[in-house]
């Protein structure tokens, strides 16, 4: 999408507006499948990174399956065309209220904690489980996204393969897959390779009869900064590609291959657009003040996230340094400082960059402001996928479930 294209964008939708290239996700869908070349492959969506139903659809039209979290993720995946059989449901600390409820869709339940799988073996005796182990490789772009080790709450231990499969037998459970997850933006080509070596010691033969699968999650860096590397994912995928190919044959069964990616797919097809309401100059500082804030994009505030911000309206400016903040009354409340831009004037629009992945997804109405509208770009035609509440309509939505308003 070139400036001018956003520009109308904004102009036709308003901003805060979120926009995604429904063609640039096609493109990484494709990428990402190619460079697996096994015949049985699997990309299930990790749809936390973008549950717009727009993008969710593309991906059931691409034959995507998908990677849900919680029974909302479950919900917008069914109501998007999925199938139950395309998802599976990775529980992280869930109750029993929600395991039943999961339990009985029929969605295969990826259990992450010895405790959970006694709990559901003795309820769900001889059904299918996958098994989520933690991969005991630290990486991940930040230390609050990194996914192995001891510090983190995710998966059993490898040192707990004999307990768990103890367990599935004690139960009947047909384990039909075996996942990890390492951590999300591996910064380590080699990580996923490490990790997959990990579970392959997991998966002895005999030790899970009914295995046919084995599931190494998401984290495939994408690149975020202007001079960022991205990974050759066609290296990448060769390498994988040849040692489950190695494995498969010393386990006598051509298992099937699955990913999560989440951040690959749908990273650098977001764009937000938001516009420019007060330039300030604050004796060493120039504060740019926008109309939206951290809680529509959290990732630079949250993890000191770089996101490019682009002055589409003035991209020929003489550039200067500024703090880009947003409107919400924290003083953390920046999507970049000390970050030189072409100049920017009251009512420019700019793009902040990469934010399909993790902004909208984890955005929230901090100070009663609503989301943006969100916009996808298909065939490069421009459509409304969301659109943005008033502050009214959130005030009333909020109402309307108080007893204490109704
Ligand atoms: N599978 C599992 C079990 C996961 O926990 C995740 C991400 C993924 C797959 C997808 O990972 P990806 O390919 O998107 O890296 N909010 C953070 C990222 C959190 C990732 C959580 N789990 C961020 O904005 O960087």
């Amino acid at each position: 999408m070139t400036p001018d294209h956003l520009i109308e964008i904004a102009d036709q939708f308003g901003t805060p507006t979120y926009v995604y290239d429904l063609d640039q996700i096609k493109v990484q869908y494709q990428t990402f499948k190619t460079a697996f070349p096994w015949p049985l492959l699997k990309i299930c969506y990790a749809m936390k990174a973008n549950y717009n139903p727009s993008v969710l659809k593309a991906f059931h039209k691409l034959g995507a399956g998908i990677d849900a979290v919680s029974p909302g993720d479950l919900h917008m995946a069914t109501a998007c065309g999925f199938y139950v059989k395309d998802i599976i449901y990775t529980a992280n600390n869930i109750t029993d209220a929600e395991m039943k409820e999961i339990a009985e869709t029929g969605v295969l339940m990826n259990i992450g904690s010895l405790s959970r799988l006694e709990k559901y073996g003795r309820t769900y005796p001889g059904t299918r489980v996958c098994l989520r182990f933690n991969p005991d490789v630290v990486d991940g772009a930040h230390d609050k996204i990194k996914t192995g080790g001891d510090l983190t709450k995710f998966g059993i231990l490898l040192e707990d393969a004999d307990t768990a499969a103890a367990v599935t037998r004690r139960y009947d459970l047909k384990v039909t897959g075996l996942h990890e997850h390492t951590g999300s933006g591996l910064k380590k080509a080699d990580s996923i390779l490490k990790a997959m070596e990990q579970i392959f010691s997991v998966a002895v033969p005999g030790r899970f009869p009914d295995l046919e699968f084995l599931d190494f999650g998401g984290g495939f860096k994408v690149a975020y900064e202007p001079d960022e590397p991205d990974i050759d994912i066609n290296i990448l995928g060769r390498a994988v590609v040849d040692r489950f190919s190695g494995f498969c044959d010393r386990y006598g069964r051509k298992l099937g291959l699955w990913f999560e990616p989440g951040k690959y797919l749908t990273a650098n097809a977001g764009t937000l657009l938001v516009e420019v309401n007060t330039i300030k100059r604050n004796r060493s500082r120039i504060i740019c003040g926008t109309n939206s804030g951290f809680p529509q994009l959290i990732r630079p505030m949250f993890y000191d996230a770089w996101h490019t911000i682009d002055n589409i309206s003035h991209p020929l400016g003489s550039p200067a340094v500024y703090d880009v903040c947003g409107n919400i009354c924290e003083t953390g409340d920046l999507f970049a400082a000390g970050r030189a831009i072409p100049e920017i004037r009251e009512s420019d629009i700019l793009a902040i960059r990469d934010a399909g992945a993790y902004c909208y997804a984890m955005g929230g109405t901090y100070n009663l402001r609503p989301m943006p509208a969100e916009v996808v770009v298909e065939n490069g035609v421009p459509r409304l996928s969301r659109r943005r509440m008033t502050p009214q309509e959130l005030v009333e939505s909020i109402c309307s479930e108080s007893p204490d308003m109704v």
